[in-house]
């Protein structure tokens, strides 16, 4: 694996610049980690559907069976773009309240992952200089582990490894195609599915640059899903990938039947096992790639909610169209992916495109990652 052509981890300035921290005078101030500093700084949402404002807040004082992290790295996830919109089906979120659902810190001299409930449930997440979290739910890191690395991988490598390996029973040997290549589930699990011996790993990718991710995450062949956008990829349909609401059913069809004829061409033959963090036409037109009894496994529905599937692609090879989400999983199979996620890492064998920004400039990171313009997953840095 090459070095990655976008990496910027740890290579912005520390300095905070908007928001009232940005007023502090600079010195050592108050120790940020002491549960009786009387402020700490925070991301916080304070209107469903707009970016979060970063300002002084009171600290978190731990209570029984809670930690207080000193938080260093926290990613912008789809999932906090989702639960502070308002329209995730955990609800409405009480607000104001703290963005973040994971995050690495340190306790005690320990470096950790933790995750939080923040926009799911009451109760503050990782985008702020002090999180309290539960103490069983912190999971140790390896020592040097790179905190933004590790953030940025986090709940979306979990996800693509257990969704490959757990619900998607993958056995050495096998060929996976992976949708969404570019995205940090893609990038993941293209790496993923190559150390758990996947013979051959097949990606699809919208974008030209999704497309690039995909190749440095080590994809044997990559698929274009969209209309190309540069001279080197082989002509392709024009029409969008998310099927316009007012297409007909036959240009649908048309869509998806061309699109799998792409894909299956990529492919050394019947795909074993698909990943798939989109729906829409590119699960439809995926589905028709793999083998008889051939899986697909569905974790996000990026491209579209629903999904052109027909009944006769399903019937025909006795597929098995599978779901996943990371709320199912226990405590314990949690941490353990974490902890097989960060030995990866700390090994050189998975990262995934990552850009770093002080936790000051929350709001325009918050923007970019929800306008789909940040060079790969944004951390926040914390700390
Ligand atoms: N079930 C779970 O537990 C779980 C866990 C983690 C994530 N997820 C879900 O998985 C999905 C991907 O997460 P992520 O972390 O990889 O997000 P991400 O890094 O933001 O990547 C999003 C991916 O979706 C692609 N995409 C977006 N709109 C598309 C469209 N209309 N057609 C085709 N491709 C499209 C993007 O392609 P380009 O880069 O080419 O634009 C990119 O590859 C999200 O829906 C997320 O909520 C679920």
């Amino acid at each position: 694996m090459t070095d990655h052509p976008a990496d910027q981890s740890g290579s912005r300035p520390a300095g905070l610049s908007t928001g009232a921290a940005a007023d502090r005078p600079p010195g050592p101030g108050p120790d940020p980690a002491s549960p009786t500093s009387p402020v700490m700084v925070a991301a916080r949402i304070e209107n469903c559907g707009r970016p979060p404002v970063v300002a002084d807040g009171s600290s978190p004082v731990p209570g029984a069976g809670q930690e207080l992290v000193r938080v260093l790295a926290a990613p912008i996830t789809p999932l906090d773009l989702l639960c502070a919109s308002g329209t995730s089906y955990f609800g409405t979120p009480a607000l104001p309240y703290v963005p973040g659902v994971q995050g690495v810190g340190s306790v005690d001299g320990r470096l950790v992952w933790f995750p939080t409930a923040a926009g799911m449930a009451a109760g503050d997440g990782s985008m702020a200089e002090l999180a309290l979290v539960r103490a069983e739910d912190l999971v140790d890191l390896p020592a040097g582990a790179d905190p933004y690395a590790m953030a940025a991988l986090g709940l979306s490598a979990v996800a693509a490894y257990l969704a490959l390996t757990w619900r998607g029973e993958l056995a050495r040997g096998e060929q996976v195609l992976v949708l969404g290549g570019g995205g940090v589930v893609g990038q993941a699990a293209i790496q993923l599915a190559r150390l758990a011996g996947a013979r051959r790993v097949v990606a699809a990718a919208r974008s030209e640059r999704g497309r690039q991710r995909a190749r440095w995450a080590g994809a044997d062949a990559v698929v274009p899903l969209g209309p190309v956008t540069s001279a080197d990829d082989p002509p392709v349909s024009p029409q969008a990938v998310t099927a316009d609401p007012r297409a007909t059913p036959e240009a649908v069809a048309r869509e998806v039947e061309e699109l799998a004829r792409r894909l299956a061409a990529a492919c050394d033959g019947p795909v074993d096992l698909v990943l798939d963090p989109l729906f829409g036409v590119p699960a439809a037109a995926a589905a028709r790639t793999l083998r008889n009894g051939g899986r697909l496994v569905n974790l996000g529905g990026s491209a579209s909610e629903t999904c052109p599937l027909d009944s006769a692609t399903l019937r025909s090879r006795s597929l098995r169209l599978l779901g996943y989400t990371n709320n199912e999983l226990t405590r314990e199979q949690r941490a353990a992916a974490i902890t097989y996620v960060a030995q990866q890492s700390a090994a050189g064998r998975l990262r995934v495109e990552h850009e770093v920004m002080p936790l000051a400039e929350a709001a325009d990171a918050w923007r970019r990652q929800a306008a789909g313009t940040a060079k790969g997953r944004i951390v926040l840095r914390t700390g």
